[in-house]
């Protein structure tokens, strides 16, 4: 290769090659993605060191070494605990608390004797101070940075080894030793790597703040999630001061938990029991209202899902829904059409899960069924039944998965009956109503008295 063509431009986003550098990258269009790669001799065999074996039987590692922060909601979202020399990314719309949720962490890890550094890049230390004392945390034992250089972050790491270190955020931090400004996904890439290697390294736990870019995607190369061990979304439940706690990615655990919380005056409280915030009691019965229960991850979640059922007068029937899938509402339509007897072809139907949560649980079919008959016929459905069941194509009632878990969580709010699947099961505070199908759905209805 000519001396000349050493260079090519590489696409940091999609990997596209090209021999000038463009403003677009022609292949997947992202702006200033293009990055200069030198090519190098890369068929020579260098003379280096040899790299060094491990042997895995050697290394003792235990669950028992798990860092806990005791808020067992976040506990249980990273699985139990952070585990030692790892690296997190938490993200999440500006003002969601994610700056407020990272400076409890610091003080209950800094109140178990560890050692905590807590660096911004974008408030002052007396912003952060400010926050603290809001949040009535006692920030004697955390170490403040207030340096955008990581190469000096590095440094001090590397000499003090602290347990945990908070990077907020990872946009305004830079490498001196990288081309390209704060928040450029050279840097991003280029910082990240190198708190990858310093929590391995030093066994140092590293949580990193990362903005989210208009349409809900971490800004930076997509890379960056792949390089971080948990990515850990903070999101807002549209009911209320409620934010939601997910992990999108964990190599140390579940993916399915979420934790709960409460935005207060002075910080996040945990919500330990999510289904009595989103059960509202004092509402009282409403047409087209019904109660069932969710999994999410191993933690069974009582919701309320509602329907309002109308004539359509123009067109085709509508179908609309909020926080469900509307193919699914389309299929159950369809089969309450077909094997309920109850006409949707004429009728518009709206869905809505109370709350502003987002579900994806076939377990909800037969609540969703019942919110719809009673709407349609007008009948108010108690608020201490709850139903579970899934619906197939045939009309008829299959079982949900932790079934037992789901019932359990209704007694412990004081239910008092179920219907449920005809499945062998016993329960000894809740009323059981077995159905088979659809047919059997209705004729519990028309009996009435349990149900209205
Ligand atoms: P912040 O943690 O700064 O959000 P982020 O870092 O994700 O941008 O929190 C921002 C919002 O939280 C702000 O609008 C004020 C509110 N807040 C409270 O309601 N209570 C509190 O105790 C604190 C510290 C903030
Ligand atoms: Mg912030």
């Amino acid at each position: 290769m000519s001396k000349k063509n050493n260079k090519i431009f590489v696409c940091s986003k999609c990997g596209a090659q090209s021999l000038k550098w463009s403003g677009r990258c022609l292949e997947c269009e992202s702006w200033g993605s293009l990055e200069e790669k030198i090519l190098g001799d890369e068929g020579r065999e260098l003379e280096v060191e040899s790299a060094h074996l491990i042997n895995l039987s050697e290394l003792n590692f235990s669950e028992g070494k798990r860092l806990k922060t005791n808020i067992s909601e976040l506990d249980r979202v990273l699985g139990g605990g952070f585990i030692p020399g790892s690296l997190l990314l938490f993200s999440g719309d500006p003002g969601i608390g994610k700056s407020t949720m990272l400076a409890q962490i610091a003080e209950t890890i800094s109140n178990q004797e560890k050692k905590v550094y807590y660096l911004s890049g974008e408030e002052s230390a007396s912003q952060v101070k400010n926050r603290l004392e809001r949040l009535n945390c006692d920030f004697k034992k955390i170490g403040f940075l207030n340096e955008n250089d990581v190469e000096k972050v590095a440094q001090r790491l590397r000499e003090d080894r602290p347990d945990l270190v908070i990077i907020d955020s990872i946009q305004t931090v830079y490498s001196s030793l990288f081309p390209g400004e704060a928040g450029s996904l050279n840097q991003i890439r280029a910082s990240t790597v190198k708190f990858l290697e310093l929590a391995k390294k030093y066994n140092i736990i590293i949580c990193l703040v990362g903005h989210i870019t208009k349409d809900g995607q971490i800004a930076g190369p997509k890379t960056l999630e792949h390089i971080v061990d948990t990515v850990i979304y903070l999101e807002n439940s549209k009911q209320g001061d409620y934010r939601v706690l997910r992990a999108v990615k964990n190599r140390f655990g579940s993916i399915n938990e979420i934790g709960i919380f409460e935005m207060t005056g002075n910080g996040f409280k945990e919500i330990k029991n999510p289904s009595s915030v989103f059960l509202e009691e004092e509402i009282g019965n409403q047409t087209g209202s019904v109660i069932s229960c969710i999994m999410e991850g191993t933690r069974p979640f009582l919701l309320e899902i509602q329907a309002l059922v109308t004539k359509t007068f123009f067109g085709y029937p509508q179908r609309k829904t909020s926080g469900y899938d509307l193919n699914r509402l389309q299929v159950l339509s369809s089969v309450l059409t077909k094997k309920g007897g109850i006409n949707l072809s004429n009728q518009d139907v709206i869905i809505n899960v109370v709350g502003g949560i987002k579900i994806n649980d076939t377990g909800l079919d037969l609540a969703l069924c019942l919110s719809i008959i009673s709407s349609i016929l007008n009948i108010k459905i108690n608020r201490k039944l709850i139903v579970l069941g899934e619906l197939g194509l045939g009309g008829e009632i299959r079982s949900v998965s932790k079934i037992k878990e789901r019932l359990l969580e209704a007694e412990k709010l004081g239910f008092k009956e179920a219907i449920i699947p005809n499945i062998k099961i016993n329960s000894k505070k809740l009323k059981l109503i077995k159905v088979r199908n659809l047919e059997d759905l209705l004729k519990e209805i028309k009996k009435g008295t349990e149900l209205l």
